[in-house]
């Protein structure tokens, strides 16, 4: 596969001389320590934890089975709180938080210390959970999810984080899949005005996921919610009746830490595995590094828990690095398309990570909107999870950042478990629309299909050499791990095509497999296909993404109906509405084309880049090879 470098990136912007001057990172000094010994600069980092044991070698490197930090011992939960007791931090916020609907809480370290030993108590002596087993965590983005987080870590419990948004079908098949013991949920989420009941789903998700011993709710409301007896435990009442002191678990560095489930090339979700002591290492170093994080600083990443983003830079990253840290529970356009910068001008924050989709929805209502606010507070800001094109970039620097705040550009996967490609906020040049370089300790390289170097142009991005934060694993399936990932390349194999400059610069331009990024979010066609065939009136499905001003890509798919089913007015939405119900939201298709047919090699394989082309209005590939080519001509006049 070609990938053209048809961008042209040659705007150099440079930091404001007063950023660069109090900068974290100002010179090349951590690049020429990692040039000259990556393993001794990777130990060096990881000496920034607390361990209860050092290790014996930093990595030991089978292909594609790494252990860093061999038989190091520490605890992620110590590590985020207890060592910040014995240090000014004591009574340092650690978390505020605010709710779409303005509840609002503060915790200091302190008193989010008490919370996570309560509730590690719980788990462990209450319930009996022990290291190693499941716990699955299905919370809006509420401090409580934090402290869950932190108290699984703390028994040494593997937290896999289940988004919200995700349905009963999604939340089963998750905890199925990790076999998990114990659930914590919300009584309801609220999103944009509206109450989701997330007992119901998690009640719902049970009735076929029978692992599940015990389900502890986080009652937010008074309302009286379905209550099974010996199940159902109170979230409040279990920190209430637990001690605020425990002895946390010491864990291996290469134990589990958590499973995060994200989209692959295949109908099923993968549970990507982290491991302990390379992870946390990374967590603090990159957040230092790339955030500029300070202790006076007020920090917000958009991100919600469920995703790796809010794993790594809203919890663990800022956490080790001792910063307060802003969640906000909504959405960035309710109540209106100014709460944002509201949340900016009222706390202070000062450093603001945040997705692209984001930043083009407020673009598109106008630079009016940020102009009410005062907005000086902030200092640095940040986009991630999908490529962000110039303009959108331009426009950030210019009414967000007043032209006086760098730019991180980060790119990296729930895989690479921290960020890998971006320019360090003090010391380089930004270019709009490009990462930049790989940090320091990370090396990256386009490949062409062969496996050969590219030194300047597009190819296949691989990170080529393996790093501390690494996804260990598929949970269950390490087959498929090898597969992916480590099949292609000797290195390992992103799935992003990306663009590197004369200057070292890489541009990531998407995905080059099956994987969609809608408004940042992994969709796998293929989930999105079989959810679509497990609807009784559909026979087939063909997935393909198409271009999106605001979403970057959106979905449309297109739909063979079963014989004797026949278009009704309603069915474009009844499907959308399926997928939805059976997925989630975020995987719901802006457009269905019902067709009489799809486009077919003579062996019967699906030619989705000819339904791509056609659905982005670009010129047709070669047919030939179609045993059905006339349907080609249909499909395009389906779509006008
Ligand atoms: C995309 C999110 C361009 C990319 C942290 C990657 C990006 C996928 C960027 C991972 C970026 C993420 N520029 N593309 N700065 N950041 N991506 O696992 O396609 O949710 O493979 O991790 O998002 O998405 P994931």
């Amino acid at each position: 596969m070609k990938i053209e470098s048809h961008y042209e990136l040659s705007d150099l912007i440079k930091p404001e001389e007063t950023f660069c001057k109090k900068a974290n990172i100002q010179n090349n000094d951590l690049y020429e320590k990692a040039n000259h010994n990556r393993l001794d600069f990777w130990e060096e980092q990881a000496n920034q934890l607390n361990w209860d044991q050092p290790w014996d070698s930093v990595l030991d490197w089978k292909k594609p089975n790494a252990k860093w930090f061999v038989n190091g011992k520490l605890n992620a939960a110590t590590n985020c709180l207890d060592r910040h007791l014995t240090t000014h931090r004591k009574h340092k916020t650690a978390i505020i938080w605010e709710s779409e609907t303005g509840q609002k809480q503060t915790l200091t370290y302190d008193q989010l210390h008490k919370k996570v030993c309560q509730l590690a108590n719980y788990l462990s002596q209450t319930l009996g959970i022990k290291k190693g087993d499941r716990i699955t965590l299905y919370m809006p983005l509420t401090p409580e999810l934090a402290i869950s987080v932190l108290a699984c870590a703390r028994i040494g419990a593997i937290h896999s984080v289940v988004f919200a948004g995700f349905s009963a079908n999604s939340l089963q098949d998750r905890l199925n899949d990790s076999e998990s013991k114990c659930i914590i949920t919300t009584d309801i989420a609220v999103r944009r005005g509206s109450e989701i009941n997330l007992k119901e789903i998690v009640d719902e998700a049970l009735e076929k996921a029978t692992s599940v011993k015990d389900v502890i709710i986080h009652k937010r409301t008074n309302k009286t919610i379905n209550w099974v007896s010996n199940r159902d435990h109170n979230f409040d009442e279990a920190i209430n009746q637990s001690s605020t002191t425990h002895k946390p678990e010491s864990m291996d560095s290469e134990d589990p830490l958590f499973i995060l489930y994200t989209s692959g090339t295949t109908g099923k979700p993968k549970g990507i595995i982290h491991t302990t002591g390379g992870y946390l290492t990374h967590a603090q170093y990159s957040t230092k590094v790339v955030f500029d994080i300070k202790d006076d600083d007020l920090y917000w990443c958009t991100a919600d828990i469920g995703w790796i983003t809010g794993h790594t830079y809203l919890v663990y990253g800022p956490l080790l690095n001792g910063a307060t840290v802003f969640m906000y529970e909504g959405t960035p356009d309710y109540p209106n398309a100014g709460i944002f910068w509201d949340l900016i001008e009222r706390y202070s924050i000062s450093i603001f990570y945040t997705a692209p989709t984001a930043i083009r929805a407020f673009m598109k209502s106008g630079e009016s909107i940020p102009k009410q606010y005062n907005l000086s507070s902030l200092r640095l800001l940040g986009s991630v999870g999908e490529p962000i094109n110039p303009e959108a970039w331009n426009w950030y620097y210019t009414h967000i950042g007043q032209k006086k705040c760098p730019i991180v550009d980060t790119w990296w996967q729930t895989e690479t478990g921290g960020i890998m490609i971006t320019t360090l906020p003090g010391l380089h040049d930004m270019k709009p629309g490009s990462a930049g370089k790989p940090l320091p300790g990370i090396q990256a390289q386009c490949l062409q299909d062969d496996g050969t170097t590219i030194h300047s142009g597009g190819g296949l991005l691989s990170l080529t050499e393996p790093w501390p934060s690494m996804a260990r694993g598929i949970w269950g399936d390490q087959e498929r791990f090898n597969e992916v990932y480590w099949s292609k390349f000797e290195t390992y194999f992103a799935g992003d095509g990306a663009v590197k400059d004369k200057d070292d610069y890489f541009t990531v331009i998407g995905r080059v497999d099956d994987v969609l990024n809608v408004a940042g979010h992994r969709i796998g066609t293929m989930e999105v296909e079989s959810s679509l065939v497990d609807c009784p009136k559909v026979a087939e499905a063909a997935v393909v993404g198409i271009e999106d001003t605001i979403k970057g890509q959106a979905i449309i798919a297109f739909v063979i109906l079963k014989e004797g089913i026949s278009e009704s007015a309603n069915l474009e939405q009844e499907l959308k509405q399926f997928v939805a119900t059976k997925i989630s939201p975020i995987a719901k298709p802006k457009t269905i084309i019902i067709t009489p047919d799809l486009p077919k090699t003579r062996s019967g394989k699906i030619m989705r880049r000819l339904l791509k082309q056609a659905a982005n209005n670009e010129t047709l590939g070669d047919t030939t090879s179609l045993a059905n080519p006339q349907i080609m001509e249909k499909i395009k006049q389906l779509i006008k």
